[in-house]
């Protein structure tokens, strides 16, 4: 499937209903997840925590069996707490795609990522691959990791010690303080975010000291091998984990990982939704 595909909408999911269930904020998981259902002529509801009953004290599960009840067949689930997809689909009959999980998965980031990473430089057996940053928030990563590893990648972590998550010593991949040292090394450089709305003030050194040390500036990128990319999964805090010049540059895949996101968003909902029955027509069916 193609990032910027000549064919706008198929019929594949026509008749299926999928619920867009955020209560974190999002721009390229939620529009993605929404333009790759609506591709596949699915019908899409938009739930935001802000502005519904949640703010009057409603459970996820309540809210989760309310839009169960609508005809929901699929919900895409971005939440605050690490685990919350997993509970919820234990409540739901539908299936329930995780869109972002407290500081545990990201799953779609990491399809979107490799599939962007394979376009650009072919099987990923082998390759090297740094992820550098705020580790220890990231769910980005911690998806990464787990499949870049299964597809015979190399990874290296690069961050500050306080931003390394306790057990990292037991995920597949090398870990390095030295920036600098792993760089001209590195087929992909991937650079986090630093999360500041979960950041407790005493892991984190200045901006300044943060973007001496591992932030990747234009002299650093200069270092890197010529056909080496820059990543990023947005949104980035330009000037602290990247500069703007690396951001905008050549090697940056940044906006192609958006536009793969919507081909990796409408293969996933394909693998969920495509075989099965409507969940309007289930209940008929059940009736
Ligand atoms: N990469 C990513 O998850 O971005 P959003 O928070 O904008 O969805």
């Amino acid at each position: 499937m193609s990032g910027r595909s000549s064919i706008k909408k198929l019929p594949t999911l026509r008749g299926r209903t999928v619920v867009n269930l955020f209560f974190e904020d999002s721009t390229r998981t939620r529009i993605s997840f929404e333009a790759a259902a609506k591709r596949l002529s699915a019908d899409v509801i938009n739930f935001s925590a802000k502005g519904s009953s949640v703010s009057k004290g409603e459970s996820l599960k309540d809210t989760a069996l309310t839009l169960e009840a609508m005809g929901a067949d699929g919900v895409v689930i971005r939440h605050g707490a690490s685990g919350a997809p997993h509970r919820l689909a234990g409540w739901v009959r539908g299936s329930v795609v995780n869109a972002g999980d407290g500081t545990h998965e990201h799953p779609t980031q990491a399809l979107l990522d490799a599939f962007t990473m394979r376009r650009r430089l072919g099987a990923l057996d082998g390759r090297r691959i740094t992820i550098v940053g705020d580790v220890l928030h990231s769910r980005v990563a911690r998806s990464n990791v787990l499949l870049l590893n299964t597809l015979g990648a190399e990874v290296t972590l690069v961050a500050p010690p306080t931003l390394l998550p306790v057990a990292v010593d037991t995920w597949p991949c090398a870990v390095s303080y030295d920036l600098d040292a792993v760089l001209p090394k590195s087929d992909v450089v991937m650079m986090l975010r630093v999360q500041a709305e979960r950041m407790n003030a005493a892991y984190f050194p200045t901006v300044r000291e943060y973007s001496r040390r591992y932030g990747l500036d234009g002299e650093r990128m200069a270092r890197m091998a010529d056909d080496a990319i820059v990543m990023h999964p947005g949104p980035m805090n330009r000037g602290v984990e990247i500069a703007a010049e690396v951001a905008d540059s050549v090697r940056s895949t940044i906006v192609e990982q958006v536009a793969n996101g919507v081909s990796a968003r409408m293969a996933v909902l394909y693998l969920l939704l495509g075989g099965s029955e409507p969940a309007i027509g289930k209940e008929i069916s059940e009736a």
